[in-house]
């Protein structure tokens, strides 16, 4: 539920895993993490908690959640833009919601750079996983030369702007804002810089979505966020959670994370 009955945004707190954890550890690791919020007496009412493992544990996360009746939420890494077809090595948004994936990340940096997606391709598989009833978290970042040349938001503004070309009016979006120079490099944006552009992000979704998708919409920051910061992010008006990369592989640091709320005072 992204917005609570009071309409504040329920805050959101993902663990995108990469390339890390077979089906075996993952199912281990889910366990784990579900004992340590249970035993820390965590409301799941209050944040949002989900994990992304690789599209091959899936399934076994699935099984596990659905047996144990745990409140985590799953989803995938990435979705083809096609239904279905001669696509070798894809994957349909049908198959992922016959898995009862709530979440879909979609143009993380990695793929950006690595796979060479563009924003309209970015667009493309937010639109596909919307069809399936998927929420999209449409990641979007400046590399440091970007920030250099342009400062930080138009470029993560533009990359928003196109991805969002056609996606229909009121639709129920995740934005995850990742610097590429903030992830997996241990300098994390400075919250007011995170708290800057998610504002600007925001009012993409106000010109693209209308005003009710901008104050249901949840922004998320993400870059180097560890237990010890995670704080400093929350108390921002706009940020209204992590993608956590590095960080969500430990149970204890990633379910620290979570239970920000314990610390966010300090
Ligand atoms: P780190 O938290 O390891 O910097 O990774 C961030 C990320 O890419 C999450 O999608």
């Amino acid at each position: 539920m992204a917005v609570t009955a009071t309409g504040a945004r329920t805050p959101f707190i993902a663990g995108n895993w990469k390339m890390n954890l077979d089906h075996l550890q993952a199912i281990a690791f889910v366990q784990k993490l579900a004992w340590s919020l249970k035993d820390a007496r965590f409301d799941f009412d209050e944040v949002e908690v989900a994990v992304f493992p690789p599209f091959t544990d899936l399934r076994s996360v699935q099984t596990l959640i659905s047996a144990d009746k745990l409140s985590l939420r799953f989803g995938a890494q990435d979705v083809s833009a096609h239904d279905s077809g001669a696509y070798t090595g894809e994957i349909s948004g049908a198959f992922l919601a016959a898995l009862e994936c709530g979440y879909v990340i979609i143009g993380h940096s990695e793929r950006r750079t690595l796979h060479l997606e563009t924003d309209e391709q970015v667009g493309a598989k937010a639109v596909a996983a919307l069809k399936h009833g998927i929420t999209p978290v449409i990641c979007v970042g400046e590399t440091a030369d970007d920030l250099a040349e342009h400062g930080p938001s138009a470029v993560p503004v533009a990359q928003l702007t196109t991805a969002l070309e056609n996606v229909a009016a009121g639709a129920e979006i995740v934005v995850a804002y990742e610097p590429v120079w903030a992830i997996g490099s241990g300098q994390a944006a400075t919250p007011e810089q995170a708290e800057q552009v998610a504002a600007a992000l925001r009012e993409v979704v106000r010109t693209r979505l209308g005003e009710d998708a901008a104050s249901a919409t949840r922004v998320l920051y993400g870059g180097s966020v560890k237990a010890s910061n995670i704080a400093s992010f929350m108390r921002q008006p706009n940020v209204d959670g992590a993608l956590v990369g590095g960080a969500s592989l430990n149970v204890e640091e990633f379910s620290s994370i979570c239970r920000f709320k314990s610390h966010v005072g300090t």
